[in-house]
């Protein structure tokens, strides 16, 4: 990294407010490009910075809190770690352990925290619940998924691609399987950086329709483009990264063995991989399920980047708390 780049991430950035922000990070749909464009330079510095074991307690007197309603291992780790990192404390909070599970309201609740807390972190199944948060925290809400999207992975994601292939505008991302969550951010966060994302999904298995096309509009300026199609060769054909995920996410487990039948034919193994380009990567957010929606041997392949995409949550993440915690966005509103 440059003695310049260093300087930057030195430099407090203004408050969202000042930039045009929003207050909350709920999709990647809602961040503004030159916001990414942001975070992935920031999150490349932070990482450089822990690589050189050079401090960088952007974020010192600051309390993360996370609320879980499922289960994480990535997600909330790389959270808790991030903030200690920066500087800062997490407390973790499991929904069954606060009064939301006796019926307190969530307006109740975000209204008191915001009182404790710098920012909170909320993994919940619907996403109408997290922006039910986000209307009434005064702080920072920063969705760690929900059963709509995965902004925080998807982001993470787009700072993997571009580390492994040098640039995102004009890059080839197939993504084969369910159109979950983590699809959906994908599509929102290629046609954000001008990527061409190229989706196989069975009928009935599609990404959010409403996703879909806000994302083809972004698309239309920033040169990306997006394919649906149930065609699992098509789409993986000359890609520069091969994405799956879980075919029965949480709280799915009910629909298990309809589902298992539906995407049988859109698992990841050698045979698919060799319609992509001959140094595509692999890509999954984890948990991954070996046998199912990919093989042992492309998982664990030369090909796969699991392992440092994995990683990359932290970077990426610090860079988020930084942007949206760091100079002053703290203490702001019902104070
Ligand atoms: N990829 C991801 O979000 O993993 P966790 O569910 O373990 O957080
Ligand atoms: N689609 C998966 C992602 C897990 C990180 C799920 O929602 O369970």
């Amino acid at each position: 990294m440059t003695g310049r780049a260093l300087k930057a991430t030195r430099q407090p950035s203004p408050p969202p407010h000042r930039r045009g922000g929003g207050k909350d990070l709920l999709t990647i749909g809602a961040i503004p490009a030159s916001r990414i464009v942001r975070l992935l330079r920031s999150a490349r510095e932070l990482k450089t910075m822990r690589q050189r074991g050079l401090p960088h307690h952007y974020l010192t007197g600051t309390t993360l809190g996370l609320l879980f309603e499922k289960p994480s291992t990535r997600t909330r780790v790389s959270f808790e770690a991030g903030i200690n990192q920066l500087g800062g404390k997490s407390l973790f909070l499991s929904a069954t352990d606060i009064q939301l599970c006796r019926g307190e309201s969530i307006a109740d609740t975000a209204r008191v925290l915001s009182r404790y807390l710098d920012a909170l972190v909320i993994r919940t199944d619907d996403h109408a619940t997290v922006e039910e948060w986000a209307r009434q925290a005064t702080i920072p809400v920063i969705n760690g998924l929900t059963d709509l999207c995965h902004p925080c992975q998807g982001l993470s994601d787009l700072f993997t691609i571009r580390e492994k292939k040098g640039a995102l505008n004009g890059v080839k991302l197939a993504y084969v399987g369910d159109g979950n969550n983590v699809a959906n951010s994908l599509i929102e966060g290629a046609a954000k950086m001008g990527m061409a994302i190229s989706l196989g999904c069975p009928s009935g298995y599609e990404p959010d329709q409403r996703i879909v096309d806000v994302a083809r509009v972004e698309a239309e300026h920033t040169g990306g483009s997006i394919e649906l199609g149930e065609n699992p060769q098509v789409a993986v054909k000359e890609a520069d990264a091969v994405y799956t995920d879980v075919w029965v996410s949480m709280g799915r487990e009910r629909e298990q063995s309809r589902r298992l039948k539906a995407l049988a034919p859109y698992q990841l193994n050698e045979r698919l991989l060799k319609y992509a380009r001959p140094d595509a990567i692999v890509m999954h957010c984890l948990p991954a399920y070996r046998g199912q929606e990919i093989t042992a041997a492309v998982l664990d392949g030369p090909q796969s980047v699991v392992l440092d995409q994995a990683e990359n949550r932290l970077h990426m993440q610090k860079a988020i708390l930084v942007e949206w915690l760091g100079c002053g966005t703290r203490r702001t509103g019902g104070r």
